[in-house]
């Protein structure tokens, strides 16, 4: 039923560069370019246009041409466009990983992965679409009846960050046009590769012109020109609290809808009770994917003082087998980090973790370029950075506690609240931590917690909204009551 073309694209056919507005493919009106480089050994990637407001202007006019047609199609259709590009993205899994490696560095085999994380949603929201449904509900008057429509949104700004640009604008896109929407894309300026093969692959499935526009170029003008149209009626933004509350603020003029999913300072508990070897996985697969570069990375490892030391011991075995290297080599577990600043932030935080009493048990070094040792500190204190602000490297800090009241207030004691994990195998325990965690996500005896049909997002200042889910498609969607009279 799905059309494949054949033979299949290659990377080379798919690393597009230029801009994708109104269906087309577009340079910078003056020319301009933006160099992107391989984290893994700063070759370029290629170029992609340095688009200003101009550019930016004309994509929001193409969403906002091509809203009405798309938010009236049937659902089912526009379910049958999105099941057509899912089953694009999944034959063109090769091509986008490789793609995914060289801007963004991650290994292969989990960029790979990260292609078919990313198809999950658009075939999620694909099969979604068809279940927008509304309300009738009884009136307190007699002879009237009130029924609630689900409504697109509108024009929406989807604002993609770096660690997983293929998954991340799935989760925001197809959420989006399932329901309705059209979209006007802003990948980051380091993957933008990425963004520009799905976008190929979104005109291939038949998506109409204009439905999905991808503006690629530096952050500020982009974002500026997004924020301040009154056309765009809502922002879906995944990156730092930092710029989460900047574009916040700039919603306000225009009283945009916003759906933010901004930094993390992950607790991850390991109870005298916990299962070790459980633990130890969950660990490293919370805190070592991606090289440490995802939001809902543990953060703060806090091991009780009678399993502290098997504890470390065993996950010293595991993380000194970690194979670190370019993402292309067979057998690489982990990547370069993604630029200078990222790995300058780690060397800082070890080194300020070091100063402050922290004791290094593996790794502690940066190799050469952008690669980092995989690294465990023990003794990690409060008095130290890396607790209070997200390392986003490849460092497991781990700090020592004796109850688990002093664990829930030091895990809560943050402005953050993205995910949070423990390990334990006490029954009451898993209710009572669950509970008492102040975090949009709880991975309990688990290091993964995302997938397409688990609600993603946090509370405090990590951010708004839910993705993935059946409440991901909330985000795209308005009310509008109908209250209705009739003569009886
Ligand atoms: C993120 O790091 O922002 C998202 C990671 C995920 O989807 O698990």
């Amino acid at each position: 039923m799905h059309h494949t073309p054949e033979p299949l694209l290659t990377a080379n056919d798919l690393r597009k560069n230029a801009a994708f507005v109104a269906g087309e493919w577009i340079a910078a009106d003056n020319g301009a370019t933006l160099a992107v480089h391989n984290p893994a050994d700063d070759a370029v990637v290629g170029l992609v246009p340095d688009l200003g407001a101009a550019e930016v202007t004309r994509a929001i006019a193409a969403a906002n041409a091509a809203l009405p047609a798309w938010r009236s199609r049937p659902p089912m259709e526009r379910a049958t466009l999105l099941k057509r590009w899912n089953a694009l993205i999944l034959a063109h899994k090769e091509p986008l990983a490789e793609i995914l490696t060289a801007e963004q560095g991650k290994p292969l085999a989990e960029a790979g992965g990260e292609i078919v994380y990313g198809a999950s949603f658009v075939e999620w929201f694909a099969e979604e679409a068809p279940r927008i449904a509304g309300e009738v509900i009884p009136s307190p008057r007699a002879g009237s009846r009130i029924i609630v429509q689900k409504h697109a949104v509108g024009v929406c700004a989807l604002i993609i960050p770096w660690n997983f640009p293929n998954a991340l604008f799935l989760r925001k896109a197809a959420a989006a046009l399932a329901a309705g929407c059209t979209v006007v894309i802003k990948p980051s300026e380091f993957t933008p590769f990425s963004a520009l093969a799905l976008a190929e692959l979104a005109r291939l499935a038949g998506i109409p012109d204009g439905v999905l526009n991808v503006v690629t170029g530096m952050p500020q003008e982009i974002g500026r020109t997004l924020m301040e149209s009154t056309v765009v009626r809502k922002l879906s933004f995944t990156g730092s609290t930092r710029v989460g509350k900047m574009l916040l603020a700039q919603t306000g003029d225009t009283v945009k809808k916003a759906s933010l999913e901004l930094g993390g300072n992950a607790p991850l508990i390991v109870f005298d009770d916990a299962d070790l070897n459980r633990a130890v996985d969950g660990c490293i697969a919370s805190k070592f994917r991606n090289n440490g570069q995802t939001c809902v990375c543990a953060n703060r490892i806090f091991v009780q003082a009678g399993i502290h030391n098997a504890f470390v011991a065993r996950l010293k075995t595991v993380v000194e087998a970690m194979k670190v290297g370019p993402g292309n080599e067979p057998s690489v577990s982990n990547g370069p980090l993604i630029n200078a600043a990222a790995i300058a932030k780690v060397e800082r935080h070890v080194t300020d973790a070091v100063a402050k009493g922290a004791t290094v048990v593996t790794g502690g070094k940066r190799l050469h370029g952008l690669f980092y040792q995989p690294t465990i500190l023990t003794g990690a204190t409060e008095a130290m950075e890396l607790a209070h602000d997200e390392t986003f490297g490849p460092v497991a800090a781990i700090f020592r506690f004796e109850t688990e009241k002093e664990v829930v207030d030091a895990a809560n004691s943050t402005p953050y609240g993205l995910a949070a994990y423990f390990f334990t195998r006490d029954a009451d325990r898993i209710f009572r931590v669950a509970d008492a965690l102040e975090t949009g996500m709880v991975g309990i005896n688990e290091g993964l917690i995302s997938n397409s049909v688990a609600p993603f997002g946090g509370i405090k200042e990590s951010g708004l909204g839910r993705e993935g889910s059946t409440h991901g498609i909330e985000e795209y969607l308005e009310m509008k009551t109908l209250t209705i009279s009739s003569s009886l």
